[in-house]
């Protein structure tokens, strides 16, 4: 049964066979393939506490196209990467302090927390549409998107990774001394439907085989043509983020609330996507749970830890020190380094993250939420009805329905998409000489 008590419908053991019929020798491959991602986590769980927040790679805008082998190899491992410089600080602090005067003089704006918003259900405002046409921002994505390929070698007209297109999600601008429970470690788009949806399960085919060595996150086969969201449940995006990140508008270090990620992204696909075919022979409160001896295959339940119903769909992955112990979650959420405004962040879309619960700082933490997204098939077809959301300055198609930002003051128009990649980005048409 999920966290909730709800126990999972009976199709998901028929699920978990399915899978296991269609790799040879399932049993024996995993299982083998379990107690070596283990032996992986427990080494890299040491590893990563003691070098801590500079495990996260960290590059300069400019340097982008300058970076070696070696480095790009171990951003792509590692799954994460800082970005700095990609907007004058001067720039995204004028943003964040239109982002406030617009929070104070709308009325009703909805966001979270209820009595003390410092997240708000706001799309379409001027700093969030120019940040996302932004050239420089957007070349970033186009270069996030690049560290993906297709190992198929084969071209396709549905897929080009140069072209940018947009995402429009929200910001945030938290304030100091607040706590934050509603953001736990966790994995977005994409929950049950990891394993239940034939295109996205092939992203981790090598992983079910148990060769989860052979792994690539950046694999672009499965990902163009995976189903995300089958349930269409609000906040669960339907578009392929290839990174998913925020752009600050402040200066943000490790304890002022900032993002923490778990910083290896073929180690935690392994084993997110294994755990729900094996289960504990040892007490959960025993440390012999950590033992791979005291884990045995599951075929005969319905269980799929960290995933839970809800709003008529799923949620999740959502691992915690219990129902994924080898994670060694309380060791391995690094938090991020120090950021400037005009630094980004991005994280992988498979990647653990989470934000902390504290704010320890002495001034706002505040992030536009901004990922970086290919033209694909199913990206294009998104923009097209996110852009009529934002000519109606409507909420977009992924997310909870509520009040329009039509008749706010300071709601973009057009006209702040004043370059052709962001309005190309956006699914507008290219002005005319
Ligand atoms: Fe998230």
């Amino acid at each position: 049964m999920d966290k909730n008590g709800h126990p999972f419908p009976p199709r998901f053991l028929d699920l978990k066979r399915e899978i296991a019929a269609s790799f040879p020798d399932f049993k024996e491959r995993a299982t083998q393939a379990w107690k070596e991602v283990i032996e992986e986590l427990v080494k890299f769980s040491e590893k990563v506490s003691e070098v801590g927040t500079n495990y996260i790679p960290q590059v300069e805008y400019a340097e982008l196209d300058e970076l070696s082998p070696d480095e790009l190899e171990m951003i792509k491992r590692r799954g994460c990467v800082v970005i700095r410089d990609i907007v004058d600080d001067e720039r995204a602090i004028a943003w964040r302090e239109t982002l406030r005067e617009i929070v104070k003089v709308n009325p009703g704006i909805e966001g979270v927390p209820e009595n003390d918003k410092q997240f708000f259900q706001l799309y379409w405002t001027k700093p969030q549409v120019q940040a996302r046409a932004d050239p420089k921002l957007l070349k970033a994505t186009v270069w996030l998107n690049h560290l993906y390929h297709d190992k198929s070698q084969q071209k396709s007209d549905n897929v080009d990774l140069s072209i940018p297109l947009t995402y429009a999600d929200r910001f945030r601008i938290r304030k100091v001394d607040s706590k934050w429970g509603f953001h736990p470690p966790h994995i977005d788009g994409g929950t049950i439907e990891r394993w239940e949806d034939p295109a996205f399960r092939k992203c981790f085919e090598t992983i079910l085989s148990g060769d989860w060595g052979a792994h690539d996150p950046y694999n672009l086969q499965g990902r163009l043509d995976a189903r995300s969201s089958l349930y269409g449940r609000p906040n669960q995006s339907t578009v392929f983020r290839t990174f998913q990140g925020w752009l600050s508008m402040s200066e943000t270090g490790p304890t002022q609330g900032t993002l923490k990620v778990f910083p290896d992204v073929l180690l935690s696909n392994a084993y997110i996507i294994l755990r729900p075919f094996f289960k504990p022979v040892a007490p959960a409160e025993s440390s012999d749970i950590l033992d791979p001896k005291n884990w045995e295959i599951d075929l005969e339940t319905t269980e799929f830890p960290g995933i839970w119903a809800r709003d008529g769909g799923w949620a999740g992955p959502h691992p915690t020190p219990t129902s994924h112990p080898h994670l060694f979650l309380e060791k391995t959420m690094i938090s991020v380094p120090q950021v400037s405004p005009g630094d980004a962040v991005f994280w992988h879309c498979d990647v653990i993250h989470s934000v902390e619960e504290e704010h320890t700082g002495t001034e706002d933490s505040a992030v536009m939420y901004i990922p970086a997204v290919p033209f694909t098939e199913q990206n294009a077809d998104y923009v097209q009805r996110q852009k009529d959301c934002f000519l109606k300055a409507e909420r977009p198609p992924d997310f909870p329905k509520g009040p329009a930002e039509a008749g706010f003051v300071g709601v973009a128009t057009v006209n702040d998409v004043d370059n052709d990649l962001g309005r190309r980005a956006m699914g507008l048409p290219i002005a005319v000489a």
